[in-house]
């Protein structure tokens, strides 16, 4: 198999939508009364959620009402952010059918379906034309895409001069081995984590001017303590949460990625830049 039809196979998605419904139906809602915030604790795939999102709208400056892309969208977390907190036009890409699938019903109860669509494709050959949008985010995707050359150039080449580039990505910050599995791979074959001079290097190369770099390991390790405290204190597992979306082995999953962020090994880093113009 190829490694994007690995990663389809990893990421998997079956009976997702009915599981987030089935935890909704537990919270006591439904399809009507659901809102974006409700959904974040299952529909942000990264690490720091909802809150690391806000982090990276904000130092991005998504400006309202601007046509936004989310490269590599999951079920549609950060879209519906874009669209309900900006009032942006969002245009989410998933290599993931089922991801897309379930990003599309999970707009239509939010009733954001026209601010906000979803397509499946490559981030490495996107379905847009040039000059597409004024800014894009990418969350968490860069680990599953060894050329980051070719991914920065068509990054480049679908938004307009002067339109910003967010990502932010678990990047190596050691040469220590990955144990797997982690939440973005299996094994090391569909894993391409990679240091932040790769990333800047690329994105210079594609034409970016990189205006920030932050590392968020400190944010990272407070944000998994807290995790911990809240579940030893907690009843158990919350209805909506990432084990929905990471299925079988999610705890190892989660558990060695913790590791390897404590250890040094790779931390979650922040990179804006701009397309000159
Ligand atoms: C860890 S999830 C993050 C999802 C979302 N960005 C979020 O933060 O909630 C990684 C996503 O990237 C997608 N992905 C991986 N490689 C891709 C590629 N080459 N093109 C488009 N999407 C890709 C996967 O299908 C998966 O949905």
């Amino acid at each position: 198999m190829s490694v994007a039809a690995d990663l389809v196979d990893h990421y998997g998605g079956n009976e997702l939508l009915s599981k987030i419904q089935t935890g909704l139906h537990k919270m006591g809602l439904s399809a009507e009364t659901v809102d974006v915030d409700v959904l974040a604790p299952v529909d942000e795939f990264h690490v720091g959620g909802r809150a690391a999102t806000t982090e990276l709208c904000e130092r991005l400056g998504v400006e309202a009402e601007t046509a936004m892309l989310d490269i590599g969208c999951g079920i549609g977390g950060t879209a519906r952010f874009l669209a309900s907190r900006f009032g942006c036009d969002v245009t989410g890409l998933d290599l993931a059918p089922k991801y897309v699938s379930v990003a599309g019903e999970l707009t239509a109860m939010t009733g954001l379906s026209e601010r906000a669509r979803f397509e499946v494709g490559s981030a490495l050959d996107m379905p847009f034309d040039d000059g597409d949008f004024d800014g894009a985010v990418q969350l968490h995707v860069g680990m599953n895409i060894e050329d980051k050359q070719a991914l920065c150039g068509e990054v480049f080449r679908v938004l307009r001069a002067g339109g910003r580039f967010g990502l932010y990505d678990l990047m190596r910050t050691s040469e220590a081995p990955l144990v797997y599995p982690v939440p973005w791979a299996a094994n090391a074959s569909m894993s391409f984590v990679d240091d932040q001079t790769t990333y800047t290097d690329a994105l210079g190369a594609a034409g970016f001017e990189v205006e920030q770099v932050r590392n968020r390991r400190d944010y990272a390790i407070r944000f998994f303590d807290a995790i911990r405290k809240n579940a030893a204190g907690g009843d158990g597992t919350p209805p909506l949460g990432l084990h929905l979306i990471l299925g079988q082995e999610a705890s190892t999953k989660i558990a060695n990625m913790v590791s390897a962020i404590s250890a040094g090994t790779i931390a979650p880093i922040e990179i804006i830049c701009r397309k000159p113009g």
